[in-house]
């Protein structure tokens, strides 16, 4: 064999030996005609997590990820994807999966079938082939169903079979368009703890949604609005952000006494009756606390992203 040959398959490379985020956007921009759908935009989407790209209708979500994968050209602005300048991302499509949030299978296909044309697409073949088609349907849990005709799929199956199709050759990065549109609570938890093992393997899962319930299990996320980044970060971060802490309330026999105490230490406190409110700055703070007074009762609560998402964008 000629070892001489430069290698030609940047799939084959190793996930670090490109640098930089798994996405990165400065002052991204674009327009169609008059229409303004990505306005300066800012995202940076670190490796190795699970990173929600949150909005309302037409906040351009869509038009983001259309232009990772540079089915759209910006009008302005840097986009970085993988390490490198979007204008090559063609020749990294095999480390990249996305899943649209239209119809893209072929309904006079079966299931099996579809499955087996995105293998071919991805040059995998035999054995590996129907191992990994069996592992997927077995996840998506379509097995019973790989026989049938994709055009006869209720919706959620539909949804269930597209993301089997985008995970069949192990992609490095996800980009998922409302994946979970149409899919029962049940499965979506398993869909979640299979990303959730996707971002510990290292490989970056980026998911659109306007479902705030799914933003809360994300390591990162961006709220976008009118396509601006209208916040951007941890969970935890965000409501920081928005200046929202969780609070902790104690029921105390001397209220007065021990709010006092907690004040002179410097606890961020107030005082409703027979109750104290102790805003937090972290969680460890309430082991803290416990140990310096004894409440017959208490209560954590915990900001919403909701309402943090709501208090930035009115800011902004
Ligand atoms: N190809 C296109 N031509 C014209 N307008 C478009 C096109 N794609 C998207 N838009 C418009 O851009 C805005 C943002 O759309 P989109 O990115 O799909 O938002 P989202 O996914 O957040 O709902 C919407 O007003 C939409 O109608
Ligand atoms: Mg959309």
């Amino acid at each position: 064999p000629d070892h001489s040959r430069p290698k030609k398959d940047d799939g084959l490379r190793s996930m670090a030996s490109d640098k930089g985020p798994a996405v990165l956007a400065r002052g991204v921009t674009k327009s169609f005609g008059r229409l303004l759908v990505l306005d300066r935009l800012d995202v940076e989407i670190p490796r190795g997590v699970t990173y929600c790209l949150l909005g309302p209708n037409g906040s351009g979500k869509t038009t983001f990820i259309r232009s990772i994968v540079r089915l759209l050209r910006l009008d302005s602005g840097e986009l970085r994807v993988l390490g490198r300048p979007v204008a090559q991302v063609g020749r990294i499509y095999s480390r990249i999966g996305y899943m649209t949030q239209h119809k893209a299978l072929y309904p006079d296909l079966t299931v099996e079938e579809n499955m087996e044309f995105y293998s071919g697409l991805y040059g995998i073949m035999g054995r590996e082939r129907e191992k990994r088609i069996e592992e997927l349907l077995r996840m998506v849990a379509l097995s019973e169903h790989r026989k049938r005709l994709a055009g006869a799929l209720s919706g959620g199956m539909y949804q269930r079979l597209s993301l089997a199709c985008t995970l069949i050759h192990e992609p490095e990065m996800l980009l998922l368009d409302e994946p979970t549109v149409g899919v029962d609570p049940r499965l979506r938890k398993i869909f979640w703890e299979y990303f959730e093992q996707m971002a510990k393997d290292g490989k970056t899962v980026v998911i659109t949604t306007h479902l705030m319930d799914e933003a809360e299990r994300c390591q990162m996320v961006g709220y976008m609005r009118a396509g601006r980044m209208a916040a951007q970060g941890s969970p935890e971060e965000v409501l920081r952000q928005a200046g929202l802490r969780p609070v902790l309330s104690l029921w105390l026999a001397e209220p007065e006494k021990d709010a006092a105490h907690l004040g002179d230490l410097g606890y961020d406190i107030e005082v409703r009756g027979e109750v104290v409110n102790v805003s937090l700055e972290s969680r460890a703070q309430i082991k803290e606390i416990l140990a310096e007074v004894s409440p017959v009762d208490i209560r954590l609560l915990e900001p919403k992203l909701e309402e943090a998402f709501l208090r930035l964008s009115e800011g902004a």
